[in-house]
């Protein structure tokens, strides 16, 4: 078996290629225009896109999980205690290294309480040619491999998992989830990706769901993919949605993945991201406002990574701040569009 690293994935992917308002108001604006609930204390709900489901505006990113080798008691604590708290959506990949096993160990036996998305192309069963994972018998064999790996007969969504364009426009891999839709593998199909490609798939008008990253660093998908992706009520997750928490790092980062956007923030350079503010873990600290930022986008779910039990608890108590003031958003904007050069494309 043929693993890649999310190194890998991140060099081969570079190679190629609203304030004072309430999240009701928000979301006449943004990504709910249809259906934004919220009830006492229960976390906001969105509908995701032509998907028709209501998915928590918080969801569970399984990437860290797998890549960090987090320990099964760890797992099952984090996505149990998430689960009673009302977490209803979980994303995985086949190439997180162990995650999607991890994750079918720990609330497989829970499987009617959640939202089950994972990713194909960089998975290549033994014999097979490295580019047989973007053909259409390639993407299916990667899905009946993650539906035993996940420990259930089908899934809410399935998404190629940030191939480049060429292999976009190809088509075959399209085909290869179209047929696992039809035969019943998965109710739908999306794409996961950013910058050229991203806007190619949200063209192309084959996918019923969008994954791209959104946040405080990284922000070309605002005006690049989101509103056309709104026009064809599309389902939107925004990947990466607290920019890797970079702002925790006093030095560059070691794990490479987080330096692209560390070293963005040395030059966006928001207040809300240095000394005490970076260190308070309360809605109006760095993660709070980056996190209420993202979810102020035509997003319908954050899919936060974590391998901390506390976690999931903790950004969902920093949703229900609700939305950041019109004043912290265009400052956030303004600041974007006045730092930003245009080589500071969607990460994978
Ligand atoms: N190409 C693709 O399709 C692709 C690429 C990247 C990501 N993704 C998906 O997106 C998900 C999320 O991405 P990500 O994990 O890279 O980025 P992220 O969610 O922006 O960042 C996760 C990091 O932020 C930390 N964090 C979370 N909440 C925090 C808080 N309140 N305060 C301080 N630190 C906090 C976590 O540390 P702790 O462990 O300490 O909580 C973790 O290290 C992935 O798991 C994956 O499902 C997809």
């Amino acid at each position: 078996m043929q693993e890649f690293s999310r190194r890998t994935l991140l060099q081969s992917s570079a190679a190629l290629a609203v304030g004072g308002l309430s999240w009701r108001t928000i979301a006449a604006h943004t990504a709910s225009s249809s259906a934004s609930s919220i009830t006492g204390d229960t976390i906001e709900h969105r509908i995701f896109g032509k998907t028709g489901l209501s998915i928590a505006v918080l969801g569970f990113g399984g990437a860290e999980i797998g890549y960090e080798n987090t320990d099964q008691k760890t797992v099952d604590e984090l996505l149990n205690a998430a689960l009673d708290a009302g977490l209803d959506v979980v994303d995985t990949a086949e190439c997180y290294i162990n995650s999607e096993e991890q994750i079918a160990r720990a609330i497989g036996h829970r499987r009617k309480d959640y939202h089950l998305f994972t990713k194909v192309g960089h998975w290549v069963p033994d014999g097979q040619p490295k580019d047989f994972a973007w053909t259409k018998d390639g993407v299916l064999a990667s899905i009946e491999r993650s539906l035993k790996r996940l420990n259930t007969d089908v899934l809410e969504l399935v998404q190629l998992h940030s191939c480049n364009v060429d292999i976009l426009k190809r088509g075959e891999c399209i085909e290869g989830l179209e047929a696992a839709k039809k035969a019943g593998k998965t109710r739908f199909i999306g794409y996961s990706g950013d910058a050229a490609a991203a806007r190619f798939a949200v063209e192309s008008g084959r996918f019923d769901t969008l994954q791209t990253s959104v946040n405080i660093c990284d922000q070309q998908s605002i005006e690049l993919t989101l509103p056309m992706a709104k026009e064809k009520n599309m389902g939107v997750i925004a990947k990466r949605p607290i920019a890797n928490a970079v702002w925790r790092y006093d030095a560059p980062p070691k794990n490479d993945y987080h330096t692209e956007y560390y070293s963005r923030l040395q030059k966006l350079d928001y207040d809300f991201a240095k000394g005490n503010r970076a260190k308070d873990a309360g809605p109006e600290g760095a993660a709070g406002i980056a996190l209420r930022f993202t979810l102020m986008q035509h997003v319908h779910t954050a899919i936060v990574g974590t391998s901390n039990p506390k976690r999931w608890a903790q950004n969902a108590g920093l949703t229900k701040a609700g939305p950041l003031t019109d004043a912290q958003h265009k400052s956030i904007r303004e600041t974007w569009k006045k730092t930003a050069p245009e080589n500071w494309v969607g990460q994978v």
